[in-house]
């Protein structure tokens, strides 16, 4: 905070400006923009239509910059806007930099929780909450805690975004995580005080998550064959996965999933052909933002994890990554993990997550790490079905996807050979590989089966055309073996 706070004292004594000095034109603007916003003893202002939708744009502004901002969110979406006001108002002279005042004093003690005025009714009707706040020295405004610790926030998505004279959003909005600790947050967002409406409606068509309030996190939509990410973006639910195919079968291997309509892509560094995946992805006639490519960084990579990313990046050649996960726990791994949080600040990576973390490895790891995974990648199939562990990270807001459905190298002919998967199989006329892929995906696991045959990557695919009952369901959950198929 130390050294925001400096960059920024530096930055307004060049400018000659001070907080007192830049309300008078902020409280202006804020009238004139938002009348609707500025009545403080009705706090929640219905959209236009007095229609109610399941969005919420809740900000607290002391000059009127956030209350601009969040006038125009709540606009563009049609949503609710609630003004986070402050039992004892702010004076200028409380607001005033650097002279032991109100707001210095509180932004130096994290624990105070200046008092809110009135309370959203019924929060339990909104999924969506915009949070808007200004900038104080580098962090949001204590009282943003007082309101993040009033209400259950579980299951719920948060979008921060802040105004500010000069910083960035920082880790204001990282920081306060821990407040609603089970909500799925997005990245923030930070605006200067004169961005337009235009600016803000194109912040928002980018989010997918905001843009579509209809898609819920972790829900499969078997129309869109896509999952909704808690990081806001949309992932294909069937894809490939790439383990053990030399550079040839890899590329050829993409090349046939691309040209059968697949879009999602499981590589690693530990594969050695992230490169044949970029070369393929390249090649192909497929625009590069309707492909997905999941990359892992190996723990003998975590003590240089930004040479790691770089190396993705590097070998990949696609951009950006959309999902990179840490392959396995390991030394070094919650730092490992930063600097992948870190890469998606900057957009090197759009989703972050983890692979073989189980129940009692995301129980230590997920309060050591700002950003909660997208995504955890594990070994499941029908004889290894991790029934406690599935829904234990899908109520996290986590989606799941598995490893080795088909037992992996050296257990298919068993798994596909399964007396009572056939069975199922003959009586809708699929194979027995397209049985487990759909089992898979009607408990809500993401599947990546490896091939490197084009019929079969077709086939894999073609999960769509029925529908597996409950009882078939059950009986497939009924073979489960606990049988692990590899160490980790
Ligand atoms: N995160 C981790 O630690 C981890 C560990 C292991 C794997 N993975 C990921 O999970 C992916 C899947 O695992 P995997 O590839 O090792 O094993 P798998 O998907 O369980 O099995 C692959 C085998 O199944 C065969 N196969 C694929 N489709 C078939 C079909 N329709 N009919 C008959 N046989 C079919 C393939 O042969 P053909 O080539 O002849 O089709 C290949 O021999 C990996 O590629 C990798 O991306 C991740
Ligand atoms: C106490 C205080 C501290 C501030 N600290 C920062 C800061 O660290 N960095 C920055 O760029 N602006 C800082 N500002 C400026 C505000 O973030 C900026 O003017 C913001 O847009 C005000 O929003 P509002 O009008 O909604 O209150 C600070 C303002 C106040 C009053």
């Amino acid at each position: 905070m130390k050294k925001i706070a400096a960059v920024f004292m530096t930055l307004m004594i060049l400018l000659g400006l001070s907080a007192c000095g830049s309300n008078a034109k902020q409280k202006e603007s804020g009238k004139s923009i938002n009348n609707k916003a500025t009545t403080q003893e009705k706090e929640i202002v219905k959209n236009e239509d007095n229609e109610t939708n399941n969005i919420l744009v809740a900000y607290f502004s002391a000059t009127g910059t956030t209350k601009t901002l969040a006038g125009y969110a709540a606009e563009y979406l049609n949503a609710d806007l609630y003004e986070i006001v402050p039992k004892q108002p702010y004076t200028d002279e409380d607001l005033a930099y650097y002279t032991g005042g109100r707001a210095d004093k509180e932004q130096n003690d994290p624990s105070i929780r200046p008092a809110i005025s009135g309370s959203v009714e019924n929060m339990e009707k909104y999924d969506t909450i915009l949070l808007g706040y200004p900038i104080w020295y580098g962090q949001a405004p204590r009282i943003i805690s007082t309101f993040l610790e009033s209400y259950d926030f579980s299951g719920k998505t948060i979008l921060p975004f802040c105004t500010s004279h000069s910083s960035d959003i920082g880790s204001s909005d990282t920081d306060l995580h821990s407040l609603a600790a089970n909500a799925n947050w997005l990245k923030g967002k930070r605006f200067a005080s004169d961005t337009s409406k235009e600016i803000i409606k194109k912040w928002l068509d980018s989010n997918e998550l905001i843009s579509n309030a209809d898609s819920k996190v972790g829900v499969f939509d078997f129309k869109s064959h896509t999952v909704m990410l808690n990081s806001g973006y949309k992932m294909p639910i069937m894809g490939i996965g790439t383990y053990s195919l030399s550079d040839d079968e890899c590329y050829n291997s993409v090349t046939a999933l691309l040209k059968s309509g697949g879009r999602l892509i499981d590589t690693a560094y530990m594969y050695k052909n992230e490169a044949a995946v970029g070369r393929a992805i390249r090649d192909s006639d497929v625009k590069r933002e309707e492909i997905f490519v999941i990359t892992k960084i190996y723990p003998t990579q975590f003590s240089n994890p930004e040479a790691a990313i770089e190396e993705a990046l590097e070998k990949l050649d696609i951009g950006y990554i959309d999902l990179m996960l840490l392959h396995h726990p390991g030394d070094g791994d919650v730092e490992a993990y930063k600097a992948m949080e870190k890469a998606v600040s900057e957009g090197k990576i759009h989703s972050i997550g983890l692979s073989n973390w189980y129940v009692e490895e995301l129980k230590e790891f997920l309060p050591l790490i700002n950003i909660t995974p997208a995504l955890v990648q594990n070994e499941i199939h029908p004889y290894y079905q991790e029934n406690d562990v599935i829904p234990y990270i899908q109520n996290l807001g986590i989606v799941v996807q598995g490893w080795y459905p088909f037992g992996g190298r050296g257990h298919t002919a068993e798994l596909l050979g399964d007396k009572v998967i056939s069975k199922i199989a003959k009586a809708h006329s699929v194979s027995s590989a397209q049985v487990i892929l759909r089992w898979n995906l009607q408990k809500g696991v993401v599947v990546i089966p490896g091939s490197s045959n084009p019929n079969h990557i077709k086939e894999n695919l073609d999960l769509f055309g029925f529908e597996l009952t409950n009882d078939e369901m059950k009986q497939i959950n009924a073979l489960n073996r606990n049988e692990k198929h590899d160490w980790y």
